[in-house]
């Protein structure tokens, strides 16, 4: 495979993971509604358990079916699971790392944060990534220049769709 096709082969459950959760949203947000002690939400209302487990759900999916579309990249079972795991949750954890410095600056729910909102979640699933299967420079460097693209065509797309209000 070339390279820059097996970065984007190897980041696919994250894409999925942070994608999905707008179709899933649901009614509890993860931070029940609480407030941080700077009196804003800890996380706001564009968190929800159900978008979170929804989105996990489907990037572990993804990773199964490219298990067996692809055994030999993973070598095991075992080992893409356990990285579709990986970069599902790290995706997932990084938006929500993302959406509370967004409430820290008094920023509210659905407003862009240019940097944050692109790279926040791949720079988490890449570290949580890592330790199970790792990317070369190149590769990862590649994929912090794609990500913002896709992600932007990804929010225009889900806008169109009527999954989200705005298109960013
Ligand atoms: N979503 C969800 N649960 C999550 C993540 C996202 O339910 N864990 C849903 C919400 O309906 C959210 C939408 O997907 O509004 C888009 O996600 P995102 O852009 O990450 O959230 P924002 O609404 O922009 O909120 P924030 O400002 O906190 O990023
Ligand atoms: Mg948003």
């Amino acid at each position: 495979m070339n390279e820059l096709v097996e970065a984007l082969w190897y980041i696919l459950p994250a894409y999925f993971a942070n994608a999905s959760p707008v179709v899933f949203k649901g009614k509890t947000s993860m931070d029940f509604g609480k407030n941080f002690s700077d009196g804003r939400r800890i996380l706001g209302d564009g968190k929800t358990w159900r978008g979170f487990f929804g989105g996990l759900t489907v990037g572990i999916l993804i990773s199964l079916i490219q298990y067996y579309a692809l055994p030999s990249y993973y070598g095991s079972f075992n080992l893409a699971f356990k990285l579709g795991f990986a970069l599902s949750f790290g995706a997932l954890l990084g938006d929500l790392v993302g959406s509370f410095i967004k409430r820290r600056a008094n920023l509210p729910r659905g407003y862009p944060a240019i940097g944050l909102d692109q790279w926040g979640f791949l720079i988490a699933a890449l570290l949580l990534g890592y330790p199970l299967k790792s990317l070369q420079t190149g590769q990862v460097l590649f994929l912090i220049v794609i990500t913002p693209f896709i992600h932007w065509f990804a929010n225009i797309f889900a806008y169109k769709m009527g999954w989200k209000s705005v298109p960013w």
